[in-house]
């Protein structure tokens, strides 16, 4: 039986403003499993986008919060309906029999082995683990190669998710292989036509090789001291090219970069990449990247891009 009966075993990664319900929605429809991130997000506006996403499908979907941050809308999506709750960056500890009574499942991203220890005595429903490779924030130090059967070994029987880095159909076949039950796709679900992400951000993908895609701590603006994996850009080059000096001395500090239609903006340093219908100089604003950026060809809608895995998927393990 494949992961929570999803006809594909293919998770959206929950992804900042990048991610929409429309996103969410077209994956769940497929067959996988689409994903809202609501670390940011008011109580009452989650708890709208929850029961738009539940009007939206029927199917399976989970809603993440970063624990660098306090979860402040949980208890409003879980009255909201939510059928699942995955955490990053922390565990959840008590929270998990808190989502347990609402009938919903709780998974936690973890980068290490002791954090997949902690989250299975707390008695999650499944873990994903994440490696270096990862585009956005990267909780990991570890290739996936060598975290995700580690982390396979001690969860047992609690189902294990991979990503970080992960594209296509043959990284499925690898990590389904290596005793996985499904993979997460971030990087690869910002280059479709539902992704929010800003037209020149999706191209830019396109055409960026897997070297592109940089570890770093440049765009700590709204979220200083956590690594992340971005495209290089010019914002980059000049802040390495300066010697990587710390915040407050840092080449163009301070500028805007680009600038939402409700007024929002985008500073040199920010950690908030570019949406649609932003202006200004896209590509030097933070465009998270993991290194399976290179074998991105094209910006498909969700649903074509999932069939296409599983195709490539069916080809590679035939064993007809
Ligand atoms: C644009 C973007 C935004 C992200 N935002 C979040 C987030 O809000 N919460 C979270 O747990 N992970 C977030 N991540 C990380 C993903 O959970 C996941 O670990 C990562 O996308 C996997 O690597 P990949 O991008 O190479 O597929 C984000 C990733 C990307 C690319």
């Amino acid at each position: 039986m494949t992961f929570l009966n999803l006809k594909y075993p293919i998770l959206q990664a929950p992804m900042g403003s990048i991610d929409s319900t429309i996103l969410a929605a077209s994956v769940s429809n497929a067959g996988g499993m689409g994903s809202l991130a609501l670390t940011w997000t008011e109580p009452d506006v989650a708890a709208d986008r929850v029961q738009k996403l539940r009007a939206e499908t029927a199917n399976f979907f989970f809603v993440n919060f970063v624990l660098s941050f306090p979860p402040k809308a949980l208890e409003a999506v879980l009255e909201a309906g939510t059928p699942a709750v995955t955490f990053s960056w922390g565990q959840p500890g008590q929270l998990v029999k808190r989502i347990h009574q609402f009938g919903a499942q709780v998974g936690v991203q973890v980068g290490t082995v002791d954090g997949a220890k902690q989250a299975l005595d707390s008695e999650v429903d499944f873990i994903i683990c994440q490696g270096v490779e990862a585009g956005g924030h990267v909780q990991s130090t570890t290739p996936l190669s060598e975290l995700l059967p580690k982390v396979v070994e001690i969860a047992s029987s609690v189902p294990v998710v991979g990503t970080g880095g992960l594209t296509n159909g043959e990284d499925l076949a690898w990590a389904l292989r290596q005793g996985a039950r499904a993979m997460m796709l971030g990087t690869r679900f910002v280059a479709t036509i539902e992704s929010n992400a800003h037209p020149l951000y999706k191209q830019a993908l396109v055409e960026a090789k897997s070297t592109d895609s940089v570890y770093t701590l440049c765009f700590d603006g709204g979220w200083p001291y956590a690594a992340h994996r971005v495209l290089r850009n010019r914002t980059l080059n000049e802040w390495e090219t300066a010697g990587c000096p710390p915040s407050g001395q840092r080449p163009g500090e301070g500028e805007v970069t680009a600038e939402g239609s409700s007024g929002v903006l985008i500073k040199r340093y920010d950690d908030a990449p570019p949406v649609a219908k932003m202006e200004g100089h896209i590509l030097e604003c933070c465009m998270y990247a993991g290194t399976g950026c290179g074998r991105i060809v094209d910006i498909p809608e969700a649903a074509v891009l999932l069939s296409e895995l599983w195709s490539e998927y069916k080809a590679l393990t035939r064993t007809d």
